[in-house]
């Protein structure tokens, strides 16, 4: 528990930058800027129980399907010992998760007393000195520069691997419970999900999604909020019945206007009564399917397609509808993915090469996870990616010697299983444009960096047109 309460020093807001990037280099990058002032364009037109916000991209909505959010049900109360609601790290404005730069503002208003920057995982190190707002600010740096929780995970003594060595420069370098640091999914559009948390570790096979996420909730008031006892099943039911009811996904762009204008069917409202089953548009088939879903993943712009005109506003909806088709179409060769090209194929054998799209990972339908829980190495835990600021691991194989360095075990931590390093699961891709940064670790400042690395991973050869359509379509999900 974190009961440190700093003074109130004015000049917070100016040193907490300058803390962040140059008192002791904890952080590689300046974090980035806050987004501007509101962008140009038509304002949305938002149904009744619609909260409008503007991102970098234009607007971003959440619906609330049993009408306005009730802010006085146990998501928004403090039900542990250190003053954490849900909503500290899943925020109604903050597109149910917390961003860099409203983490960045929460920490200057309160003076670093805002519990989500708790010492227990709202620091790199329960152990880094919080005595001083910079201190803490410093002690804080992943949180406040990429919205990273540090997530501790114990290596079963059971595990195929041993880890044996661990460069965590923030003091946690225990090579038994690994420190972990991770972005915090949105706890909204939850009716698209098949599998819960990064690791799936909340998910037991068989068991429903919503089990799962009463489970879940049962152990972030333990852990996060540091509950002495388990809630009761009442209170489990009512954040589960809160969370299910809560949508959230951009409904304007700064160019193209309302999403859900001209026939298209963006934002949150049609989103609500978006239909998934576990196991929908399944890419692998018994009959064959290849790595190709038999239905197009999202037609949301569909409509948009034959836009001709030569203004701003139609060339922008054009742009959007091309990138839902190079999402839907446009082939991705997949290669030297674990969780999939390892695995046996129609045929029995291993697939070197699977021909799919990006819905071969992203397949339910306008929503792009997985529609079954698909964990798969796509390479974001890298030992490559980790720059200054991720520990490094070194994990070595007990029966081969082998070893392997990574920044995040993922899934083997849940499974103890060598093929499950680095396998996380496939993430629902809607309101995107509310929350960077994006992956498991905060390691695309942008979408253009996400569609960039994508393009260098699986050699798409996208042009500068393509790449601006993909991010248009994604920014307007
Ligand atoms: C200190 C910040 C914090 C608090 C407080 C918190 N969460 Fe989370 N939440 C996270 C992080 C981080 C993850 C992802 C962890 C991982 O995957 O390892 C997560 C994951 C989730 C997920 C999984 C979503 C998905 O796509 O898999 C749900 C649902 C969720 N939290 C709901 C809640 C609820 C309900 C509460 C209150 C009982 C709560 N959280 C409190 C940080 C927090
Ligand atoms: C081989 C499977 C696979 C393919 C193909 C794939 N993805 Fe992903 N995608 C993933 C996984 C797994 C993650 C999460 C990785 C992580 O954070 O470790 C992810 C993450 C993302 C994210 C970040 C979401 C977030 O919440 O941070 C975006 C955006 C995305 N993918 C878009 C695409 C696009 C666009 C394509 C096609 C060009 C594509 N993906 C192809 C598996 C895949």
């Amino acid at each position: 528990m974190n009961t440190t309460r700093h003074r109130t020093p004015r000049a917070l807001a100016c040193t907490l930058a300058f803390a962040l990037v140059s008192a002791t280099g904890l952080v590689g990058a300046a974090p980035p800027p806050p987004p501007p002032p509101g962008p140009p364009g038509p304002p949305p037109t938002a149904p009744a129980g619609n909260n409008n916000f503007r991102d970098q991209a234009g607007v971003w909505s959440n619906f609330s399907l049993p009408g306005a959010t009730d802010r006085r049900g146990p998501f928004f109360q403090a039900l542990g010992t250190n003053g954490r609601t849900c909503a500290s790290c899943h925020a109604a404005n903050d597109a149910w998760t917390a961003t860099p730069s409203e983490l960045q503002r929460r920490f200057a208003d309160s003076s670093g007393n805002d519990p989500v920057f708790a010492a227990i995982d709202g620091t790199n190190c329960p152990t880094l000195d919080i005595q001083t707002p910079l201190a803490h600010a410093n002690a804080s740096s992943l949180l406040l520069s990429k919205g990273l929780i540090r997530v501790e995970m114990p290596v079963a003594s059971t595990a195929e691997f041993a880890v044996s060595n661990n460069t965590n420069r923030y003091g946690c370098t225990s090579t038994t419970a690994l420190s972990v640091y991770r972005r915090i999914p949105m706890s909204a559009n939850l009716t698209l999900l098949s599998s819960v948390m990064w690791d799936g570790r909340e998910s037991a096979p068989g068991q429903s999604v919503s089990d799962a996420l009463l489970g879940q909730a049962s152990h972030a008031i333990t852990g996060h909020a540091a509950a002495v006892q388990a809630p009761a099943n009442t209170v489990l039911q009512s954040i589960l019945n809160f969370e299910l009811g809560q949508f959230t996904a951009q409904s304007a762009d700064r160019n193209a206007g309302s999403l859900s204008a001209a026939g298209a069917r963006g934002g949150p409202v049609v989103l609500s009564s978006q239909a998934f089953t576990l196991g929908s548009n399944e890419p692998f088939r018994a009959d064959g399917g290849g790595g190709v879903p038999p239905n197009p993943v999202f037609s949301l712009f569909t409509a948009w397609r034959s836009q001709t005109g030569a203004d701003a506003a139609s060339r922008a909806r054009a742009s959007i509808a091309r990138g839902e088709q190079i999402f839907n179409t446009r082939p991705v060769s997949v290669r030297g993915v674990a969780g999939l090209n390892d695995l046996p194929g129609p045929n029995g054998l291993p697939r070197a090469t699977i021909q799919g799209t990006c819905g071969t990972c992203h397949n339910t339908p306008n929503g792009g996870g997985h529609s079954t829980p698909l964990n798969v190495n796509i390479g974001i835990a890298n030992a490559d990616r980790a720059g200054p600021d991720l520990p490094v691991f070194t994990l070595i194989n007990k029966t081969t010697g082998n070893s392997v360095q990574t920044t995040d075990p993922g899934r083997a931590l849940v499974t103890g299983k060598w093929a499950d390093i680095g396998k996380f699961k496939v993430p629902t891709l809607r309101g995107l444009a509310a929350r960077a940064p994006y992956f498991h670790n905060g390691t695309a400042d942008n979408l253009g960096q996400v569609v960039g690395f994508y393009d260098r991973r699986f050699n798409l050869n996208l042009s500068a047109q393509e790449r601006a359509d993909l991010v248009a379509f994604l920014e307007s999900l």
